[in-house]
């Protein structure tokens, strides 16, 4: 039986790696495999690809580059780790997949919409997770969460006004794709969060009888 895939989707700050720490222990107390991981990144080609695409750097990088190379890096991931995974029974939960693209380059940075659709076809098919949780939170609040933090990468110095329409480009996602895409309300206290977080991973679990 295959693993089953969840990923993680939100703005930053939002609480996917709050999220995903409450996923774990549920997975562990379920004795369930799985695996973590994220995107970009993921496999050592992948994560060198991670790290072309968020290094502030003078050169502008076109739109276009910056699509193809988390296009590159998401093949990387699903050939050499999340498909071996799955397909040993082993549950998969990536911080961040599609959708991230989706919303980055596509709502956020007004890129062509149809051309993601394009690449979805072709880099992920049929290989969609079977849940998405959007960590959905109000921007002002993911921002605070995140000024809390060490550093920033180039993503995390946008306006405002792009952070929103990250925000608005997620909540679109689970609009068009409701049976996939689970919106989490994130501004809601660590308790409430991982409440909701489990109720969706009880379900997935009803459809999955591969426990050892
Ligand atoms: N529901 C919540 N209530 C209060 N604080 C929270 C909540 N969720 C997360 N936080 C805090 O907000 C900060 C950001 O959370 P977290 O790192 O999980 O977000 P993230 O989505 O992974 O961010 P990034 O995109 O930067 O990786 C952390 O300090 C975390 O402890
Ligand atoms: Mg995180």
């Amino acid at each position: 039986m295959k693993g089953k895939f969840i990923s993680l989707e939100g703005g930053e700050g939002s609480g996917k790696t709050t999220a995903i720490a409450f996923i774990e222990q549920w997975l562990e107390t379920q004795n369930i495999p799985y695996l973590l991981t994220r995107e970009p990144g993921g496999t050592p080609l992948a994560e060198e690809i991670r790290q072309l695409v968020l290094s502030p750097r003078e050169e502008k990088v076109s739109d276009t580059a910056e699509l193809l190379m988390m296009f590159a890096a998401r093949a990387q991931h699903l050939a050499e780790k999340i498909q071996p995974a799955l397909n040993n029974g082993i549950w998969v939960i990536s911080d961040r997949f599609l959708d991230s693209s989706y919303v980055y380059q596509g709502h956020a940075r007004g890129g062509d919409i149809s051309m993601l659709d394009q690449l979805s076809r072709w880099v992920v098919g049929d290989n969609l997770p079977d849940a998405t949780l959007l960590l959905d939170v109000p921007v002002e609040i993911g921002q605070q969460r995140v000024k809390a933090r060490q550093y920033q990468d180039r993503l995390d110095k946008e306006t405002l006004a792009f952070h929103q329409k990250v925000r608005d480009g997620f909540l679109k996602r689970a609009d068009l794709e409701p049976d996939r895409v689970k919106v989490i309300d994130a501004s809601a206290t660590l308790p409430s969060v991982k409440t909701q977080i489990e109720s969706h991973l009880v379900q997935l679990s009803h459809t999955w009888s591969g426990k050892q």
